[in-house]
């Protein structure tokens, strides 16, 4: 099979395209012929060794994937070969024409759903709705922050929060992003290159603060929410796409009242399968009630995938990025 092939941990710009041994499924496992892969910004942090983990090389990288089932290992009884199903990867292994997986990570896809969105579905739109729902307890009629809101896990934030049934507030580094968020349901914008994002906030929530923030941004957008918490707020800490880990003087958390909570959708799907599983049926329940959709930005052949990675990392991608094989 052809796969894209990090041989050693550095530029995205030395990924390989070419042939590696067709993966077999062992006890437990299935193996699955991949339609769709979804793009994610640790993509590029893991081949160039900044991410948690660090797999041995070579490798393909790549996080989630939608396509048919080809064989099961000894001992799979719940899918059928031909079967269209989505999982998440251990991290990597996606970006290639074939993969095996543990059969206990592995969704069958509903009938209504197609390829592209069953790829874009996991991480991103995973992380919002476990941020959410699990970290933020996010309530009907509070006032939700997004930051980054046009990006993959942005969209996906804002998306959930109106499922939810909360108020939410989109920020972003355009006009152009602030529009796309607006029209997957955002009721306000900030425009955090042009806006004081802290006073902004503040306007927006007649003085109060934000209930809950959603950032996967970090940096100065963190350190502006960290002063515009609301009592009782809570302030989901998902990523540091800025590239700077922000850090915070506890004291505004007394003063303010309000909580800080690590997201990790990874490590979620693995200490808390039952409730992993929970919010699948939820999530799929939103998409056929067309709440929750994911928005392809762009998709690219996955001889190709360099510059779809770039896309993501490059900061201009408004919703998700798709790769297919
Ligand atoms: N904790 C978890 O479980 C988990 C899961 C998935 C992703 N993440 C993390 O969440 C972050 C976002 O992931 P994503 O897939 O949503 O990425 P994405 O689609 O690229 O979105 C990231 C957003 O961050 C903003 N941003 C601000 N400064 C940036 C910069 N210097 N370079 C690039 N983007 C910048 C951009 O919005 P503006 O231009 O509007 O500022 C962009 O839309 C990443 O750090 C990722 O590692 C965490």
């Amino acid at each position: 099979m052809k796969a894209l092939v990090c041989e050693a941990y550095g530029s995205v710009d030395d990924l390989v395209y070419r042939d590696m041994p067709d993966p077999v499924a062992g006890p437990g496992e299935v193996l699955v012929e991949v339609k769709a892969i979804g793009v994610n910004f640790p993509d590029g942090l893991l081949v160039e060794g900044k991410y948690q983990a660090r797999p041995e090389c070579p490798f393909a990288p790549g996080s989630e994937i939608s396509g048919d089932v080809l064989s099961l290992g000894p001992g799979v009884n719940e899918f059928a070969v031909g079967e269209r199903v989505l999982s998440l990867t251990t991290s990597y292994g996606a970006y290639a024409e074939k993969i095996v997986l543990p059969a206990r990570v592995v969704h069958k896809i509903p009938a209504s759903m197609s390829y592209e969105t069953g790829a874009a579905l996991l991480a991103a739109t995973g992380t919002a709705h476990h941020g959410l729902r699990q970290r933020g307890q996010l309530q009907a009629g509070e006032t939700l922050v997004v930051l980054g809101a046009a990006g993959g896990t942005g969209i996906a934030a804002v998306q959930i929060g109106k499922a939810i049934g909360a108020r939410v507030i989109a920020a972003c580094s355009s006009e152009e992003k602030l529009a796309f968020a607006k029209a997957q349901g955002a009721d306000e914008g900030i425009n955090y290159t042009k806006q004081d994002l802290k006073l902004a906030i503040k306007e927006l929530t007649n003085g109060q603060g934000a209930d809950v923030v959603y950032d996967p941004v970090g940096g100065d957008a963190f350190d502006a929410c960290s002063r515009s918490m609301a009592w009782n707020g809570r302030l989901l800490v998902v990523g540091f796409a800025s590239g700077r880990i922000p850090e915070l003087p506890v004291n505004l958390t007394l003063v303010k009242g309000y909580s800080v909570a690590g997201v990790f959708w990874g490590t979620f799907t693995q200490k808390q399968p039952e409730d992993h599983a929970e919010n699948m049926r939820e999530l799929f329940k939103w998409h056929d009630e067309g709440k929750v959709a994911p928005v392809i930005d762009a998709e690219f052949a996955l001889k190709d995938g360099v510059q779809a990675i770039k896309k993501v990392t490059g900061r201009n991608v408004m919703g998700k990025v798709i790769i297919k094989p």
